[in-house]
């Protein structure tokens, strides 16, 4: 192909591109970046417009704007429309980078900085795959693109402008690339993902924090009290006791459990890149079953009291904690919210007041593997790659995925190229070299067996 040849000859370009959208601190839950989240809308956009696009728009929302793009070269032609996201999570704490977060720098080939992988490295792969099928004359289908600023903060107004705009977004199918392969040895096809509850907990006792000694003992702890609140969430056995968590829990056979376990997984590695010693979670289940089959619960920040330096003797008045809950086919986030809200407020003892808030969540998703998309999606592995990939199930969330099986009918293919070291929302992100440059071939095969499939 010889947009192969174009994507060696343009290596650098590309990488320097990716360094300058890396630049704009496009942070979509924090305010302050506002105006930069504007400034990375406008400067994919003209990107696109660089590569050769029929037309591009910055589309209003009531939040971040969506950026949409298309190139239609014939209607009667397979349409594949291509989902990313500009916006990236808030780089704090600063303190843990060993370089800034939004001056990119490469070392060991890694590319370093807040967004390298999730998902400016990821969804900038998919526009420079199209300037080279483009300048080659090789675009063999029609591309829509939906790169939106809100992904990071739960997509509420994407799902307004799918809603809105069904008949714009007709494809044949939706290619993302936000997710991780094994590694760079085996790579893999995202074909689950799970949903998200999320909520915030306070926990409020007297009416002004107290001197510890003159009343400790006499009047509740909103700290203690929440504290112990969220450990008996789980029991010694890693399953949560919220009753009708697991009702609806899509439970996999022997078999499916078996052909899961065939994914390469090693445990020790898994371990030592973490840090820890031993792993923990539901009784039963591999790792791999506990992120990709398993609902969970974690506390995701717990604060009140005191926390700076030195000891101050106190009774605090309130206490606070994010929950979220991870939730698997066939849960729903709504119901699932519901359900924790419920028993918090059924749990809270008689000498705190509990108010609970409810924030985002999302549906979980699977997706087929018998699909053109993803046949073609392992073509491509295999072209670029030399290996067949392996289907697996990633913990993380991309809520929209089940929107747009819901909303436009049409299934997504997870092409992510990510790996577990490149610290996704951790500090010191990164993302490798070789996945960006491979990812733009992978892509740029998957254009090619995707329109030879026909419509
Ligand atoms: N790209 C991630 C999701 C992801 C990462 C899926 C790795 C599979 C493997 C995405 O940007 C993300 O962080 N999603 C959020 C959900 C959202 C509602 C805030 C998440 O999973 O926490
Ligand atoms: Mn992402
Ligand atoms: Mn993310």
């Amino acid at each position: 192909m010889e947009s192969l040849k174009y994507i060696e000859n343009n290596k650098k370009k590309f990488l320097d591109e990716l360094l300058d959208l890396l630049r704009i601190p496009s942070v979509s839950a924090d305010p302050k970046f506002n105006d930069d989240v504007r400034r990375a809308a406008e400067f994919v956009k003209e990107k696109f417009d660089e590569a050769g696009v029929d037309s591009s728009e910055i589309h209003e929302t009531a939040g971040h704007p969506i950026v949409y793009a298309e190139k239609i070269i014939d209607a009667d032609l397979p349409t594949v429309l291509v989902y990313g996201h500009y916006d990236v999570q808030p780089a704090d704490p600063y303190e843990l980078w060993d370089s800034p977060p939004f001056e990119p720098v490469i070392k060991n080939d890694r590319i370093y900085a807040r967004g390298a992988c999730d998902d400016k490295g990821q969804f900038y792969m998919h526009l420079k795959s199209f300037e080279a099928m483009n300048a080659s004359g090789e675009l063999q289908c029609n591309v829509k693109f939906m790169i939106e600023g809100e992904e990071e903060v739960g997509s509420d107004n994407l799902g307004v402008f799918v809603q809105e705009n069904k008949e714009k977004l007709k494809a044949d199918v939706i290619l993302i690339s936000d997710t991780s392969i094994i590694s760079n040895d085996h790579p893999s096809i995202t074909v689950g993902l799970r949903g998200l509850s999320y909520l915030e907990v306070e926990v409020i006792g007297p009416n002004r924090d107290l001197h510890s000694g003159v009343y400790g003992g006499a009047v509740g702890n909103p700290v203690n009290t929440l504290c112990d609140m969220i450990s008996s969430l789980i029991d010694e056995k890693g399953r949560i006791t919220i009753p009708g968590f697991y009702d609806k829990v899509a439970e996999l056979t022997a078999e499916e459990r078996a052909e899961m376990a065939k994914a390469p997984f090693d445990l020790e590695a898994y371990k030592k890149d973490l840090g820890i010693e031993v792993v923990k979670g539901e009784e039963g289940f591999s790792s791999n079953e506990r992120t990709g089959i398993r609902p969970t619960l974690d506390v995701n920040g717990i604060w009140g009291g005191y926390t700076g330096k030195g000891a101050k003797t106190v009774l605090p008045s309130k206490a606070s904690a994010k929950i979220s809950a991870r939730l698997v086919p066939n849960q729903d986030s709504e119901e699932m919210t519901q359900l924790i809200i419920d028993h918090l407020m059924k749990i809270a003892p008689k000498h705190v007041t509990v108010k609970v808030t409810p924030h985002h969540g999302g549906e979980p998703a699977v997706t087929p593997t018998d699909s053109k998309g993803y046949k073609s999606a392992s073509k491509a592995f295999e072209a670029a790659w030399g290996k067949t990939p392996i289907p697996t199930r990633d913990g993380g969330s991309i809520p929209i995925v089940a929107l747009f099986q819901k909303e436009l009918g049409l299934e997504s293919v997870l092409l992510g190229f990510g790996l577990d070291e490149d610290a996704l929302h951790s500090p010191n992100e990164s993302y490798g070299v070789f996945n960006f440059y491979k990812g733009i071939e992978t892509i740029t095969w998957f254009h090619k067996f995707f329109a030879e499939a026909g419509k």
